[in-house]
C-alpha cells in the first residue's frame, strides 16, 4: 500500500498533523521525517519490532547502527551513559544541529539500533517538524536516512515516495531539507576522538572545540562496522560517475561533447561560476553549503533522467567541501 503523503509547515508543524504521525511511531509504524540534513526514516528506538521495521524497509543489513533523535539535549542522559563533559560542551554548541555524538548507551535503545554494539549515535535535529513529532511521542525516535541501502540519501518527500513509498505508513512533506548531507559523526569512545563521517558541520569547527582529532578507519576496513556511511559504495546512483580535476574541465567538456554528438546520455557537472550553456552541462553553486543543500537532487535528476554517464568536477581541496567530497568519491565508486 502507498504511503500517505502529509504537507506539514516546517517552521509551525499542524498539531493534528504530528498526532497523527506520533500515533503511528507509538504503534510501532514508520514515519518518515523532514530533518535540517536529509529525510530520515524514524521509529520507536525503544521498540525492537518497530527498529527492525527501519532494516527490513531499507534492506539495510543489520550490522549497521541507526542514529537516534532527541527533542532536546537534557534528555540525552535517557539514552547514553558515562556521559564525558565534551560531549555537554559539543551539544551546547552545536545542538539543535548536524552533529551525531558516538557513546555509552542505556539499554532502554533496543539492541538492533546500535548493531549489537555497547554505543549510540545521538543528535537533536534542527527541525521543528521532528522535534515536535519526538516530543508528542516522548521517546527517542531511531531514524536512518530514509532510502533503500546503497542507494541516494533523500532531500525531498518525492525521493522518499519513489524508494520507500510501498514499504512505509507515512510520509511528511516540509518541502527540501536546508542543509542537504547528512550529520558529522563524532565518536566520543575513543581516544583520539574520531570523525567517523564528514558532514553538516566541518572538521574545523569541532576541532575548535576538541583540539585535534583522529580519523576514520580507512574504507576498506570493514570489521565491525562502525559506520555504513563509511562503505566504499555506500551512495552510488545508478549514473556511473566520474570525478575529474579543475584543470582537466576543457579536455572533459571536449570529450563529453563528442559522446553527446554520439547520442550518449552524458552529463558534465561544474560550478556555476563558469558561464557555460551546452545541453549536457549541469552548474551547481560555487559556495559549499549551497551544493551540499543541492548534492542529492542532482544525482537524483542524473538518475531519472536516465543519464548513464556524468562527470563531475573535484571541488576544491579545502575543509567546508570534506562532506561533499566524501559524498562524490563514495558515489563514484564503482559497485565491485
Ligand atoms: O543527518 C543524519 O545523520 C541523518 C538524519 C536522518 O538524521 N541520518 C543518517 O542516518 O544519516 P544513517 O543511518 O543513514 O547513518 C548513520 C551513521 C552511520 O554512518 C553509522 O555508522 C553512524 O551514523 N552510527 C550510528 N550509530 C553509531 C555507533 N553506535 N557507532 C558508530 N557509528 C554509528
Ligand atoms: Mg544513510
Amino acid at each position: 500500500m502507498a504511503a500517505l503523503v502529509l504537507p506539514v509547515d516546517a517552521a509551525q508543524p499542524e498539531p493534528a498533523v504530528i498526532a497523527r504521525a506520533a500515533r503511528i511511531i507509538a504503534a510501532g509504524g514508520l514515519v518518515a521525517v523532514p530533518t535540517e540534513t536529509v529525510y530520515g526514516l524514524a521509529a520507536n528506538a525503544t521498540d525492537p519490532r518497530a527498529v527492525q521495521r527501519i532494516f527490513d524497509a531499507k534492506g539495510r543489513p543489520s550490522l549497521n547502527p541507526l542514529i537516534v533523535h532527541l527533542a532536546d539535549a537534557n534528555d540525552l542522559a535517557s539514552v547514553a551513559r558515562n556521559i564525558p563533559s565534551l560531549a555537554r560542551t559539543l551539544a551546547e554548541r552545536f545542538w539543535p544541529g548536524p552533529l551525531t555524538l558516538v557513546m555509552q548507551k542505556q539499554p532502554v535503545i533496543a539492541d538492533g539500533v546500535s548493531a549489537g554494539l555497547d554505543t549510540v549515535g545521538v543528535r537533536v535535529p534542527a527541525h521543528a517538524v521532528t522535534r515536535a513529532l519526538i516530543r508528542a511521542v516522548g521517546l527517542p525516535l531511531a531514524a536512518p536516512s530514509a532510502n533503500r541501502f546503497t542507494r541516494i540519501s533523500p532531500t525531498t518527500a518525492a525521493h522518499v515516495v519513489a524508494q520507500l513509498g510501498d514499504l512505509i505508513d507515512l510520509i511528511l512533506d516540509a518541502g527540501p531539507a536546508p542543509v542537504g548531507i547528512e550529520s558529522t559523526v563524532l565518536d566520543l569512545t575513543t581516544s583520539p576522538l574520531r570523525l567517523l563521517r564528514p558532514g553538516g558541520v566541518s572538521r574545523d569547527a569541532i576541532e575548535a572545540v576538541t583540539g585535534p582529532l583522529g580519523d576514520a578507519p580507512s574504507l576498506e576496513t570493514d570489521d565491525a562496522h562502525p559506520s555504513p556511511g563509511l562503505a566504499a559504495r555506500h551512495y552510488a546512483p545508478a549514473t556511473t560517475l566520474r570525478l575529474f580535476r579543475r584543470a582537466s574541465r576543457a579536455a572533459v567538456i571536449a570529450e563529453a561533447a563528442r559522446m553527446f554528438a554520439e547520442g550518449r546520455r552524458v552529463a558534465v557537472v561544474v560550478p556555476d561560476d563558469i558561464a557555460m550553456t551546452l545541453p549536457f552541462v549541469r552548474r551547481m553553486p560555487a559556495n559549499a553549503a549551497f551544493y551540499a543543500r543541492d548534492l542529492y537532487g542532482m544525482l537524483h535528476e542524473l538518475e531519472d533522467e536516465s543519464c548513464d554517464l556524468a562527470f563531475v568536477e573535484e571541488p576544491p581541496n579545502e575543509v567546508e567541501w570534506d562532506a561533499i567530497r566524501d559524498r562524490l568519491r563514495r558515489a563514484a565508486t564503482a559497485p565491485e
